[in-house]
């Protein structure tokens, strides 16, 4: 009977919302709507994704953008999706995305209490062969609407009021934070609804999966050489840790959250922020992990610590079962 209860007791992705809201007496219902305008353009951006091969909408827009990446239809279609939605929403300020250069100051008569950053479309190197991409997002509430400032957005993580992800994989899957646990949500095509399918989301303490792009391993400091050797030699005689790498961080972040292991993207000698983007995906991705149980680490300090000082800024991360990331910690903490 219970199962049946359940099947008709539709938990969506709003009606939890509003339920985690309603501990909040003051609060005025902004963070819903806001919410409800990532998570349409979520939707609007699975369909592309789905119809992208049918749509002629795989393949290069023909722009490079600001990180030097020559930008995919599919980017810029939902880059302008969620610039459009955000601002619609008016409960935004400011706009940081991957995809555009200058933040964006939301013209005064939209404005709201919120400041967005975002990956519109992440792994898109991965768009054209089918393999999952998504969107990373992280909410700040601000602190001055009216004359709003990119200080705002150059916080650390920790001051993040919430953060997720959507998924593009074989279903659309999305995974958010407030602070409070980390739910996963799965979207039912026929209801156009994202239902609860994973609640309350806790990583194990401890994985046997690693996930870095080895390709790299030339360029390597030593404490990540020597994690990664210890992965597949193990000193104490345990079974190697298996590798799994798909080259979208939403997706191996997923994997991670979801299984336990360990995700890296490592400085390396080319790159000694390493690559990924402070702002718009290390600091989600890191607020989930912690808010999961694990960690996030950037080879010298707890990633949501790290005070970004410009919206593009990159930072080497490792992310993933609390003891995994300890030993990582202690490696570079036997370098200093
Ligand atoms: P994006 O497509 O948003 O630019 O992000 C790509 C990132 C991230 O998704 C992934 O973890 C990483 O690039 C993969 O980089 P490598 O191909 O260098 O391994
Ligand atoms: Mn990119
Ligand atoms: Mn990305
Ligand atoms: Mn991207």
């Amino acid at each position: 009977h219970a199962a049946e209860a359940n099947r008709t007791d539709l938990m969506t992705i709003t009606r939890f919302v509003l339920n985690e809201q309603s501990k909040y007496p003051e609060s005025r219902g902004d963070f819903t709507i806001l919410l409800s305008n990532i998570v349409l353009g979520c939707k609007f951006v699975c369909a592309a994704v789905n119809k992208a091969g049918l749509a002629k909408l795989i393949g290069l827009a023909g722009e490079t953008n600001v990180q030097g990446e020559e930008q995919k239809k599919l980017d810029v279609l939902s880059n302008d999706v969620f610039v459009k939605a955000l601002i619609s929403s008016g409960r935004t300020c400011i706009l940081v995305s991957e995809e555009d250069e200058q933040a964006t100051f939301v013209e005064p008569s939209r404005r709201g209490r919120y400041a967005v950053v975002f990956d519109p479309l992440d792994g898109s190197s991965n768009i054209d062969c089918g393999v999952s991409i998504g969107t990373i997002f992280g909410i700040y509430m601000v602190k001055d609407s009216i004359e709003p400032t990119l200080d705002e957005v150059l916080q650390p993580g920790k001051n993040m009021v919430a953060a997720g992800y959507c998924m593009y994989g074989s279903s659309c899957t999305f995974v958010l934070s407030t602070g409070a646990g980390v739910n996963g949500f799965t979207l039912d095509p026929s209801l156009g609804e994202f239902i609860l399918t994973h609640p309350d989301i806790k990583i194990p303490k401890k994985g046997n999966i690693y996930s870095v792009n080895e390709g790299n391993a030339k360029n390597w400091d030593g404490p990540t050489a020597k994690y990664v050797e210890r992965c597949k030699f193990p000193k104490d005689g345990s079974s190697p840790k298996s590798l799994r790498y798909v080259g979208s961080m939403v997706a191996d972040v997923h994997r991670t959250l979801l299984y336990g292991g360990i995700f890296l993207y490592p400085a390396d000698k080319k790159s000694p922020n390493g690559k990924l983007r402070v702002l718009y995906e290390v600091f989600p991705m890191s607020f989930l992990l912690e808010q999961a149980g694990g960690q996030a680490f950037t080879g010298k300090q707890r990633a949501l610590d790290l005070v970004p000082n410009e919206i593009h800024e990159r930072s080497p991360i490792f992310l993933g079962s609390y003891e995994d990331v300890e030993e990582v910690k202690a490696l570079y903490a036997a370098e200093d």
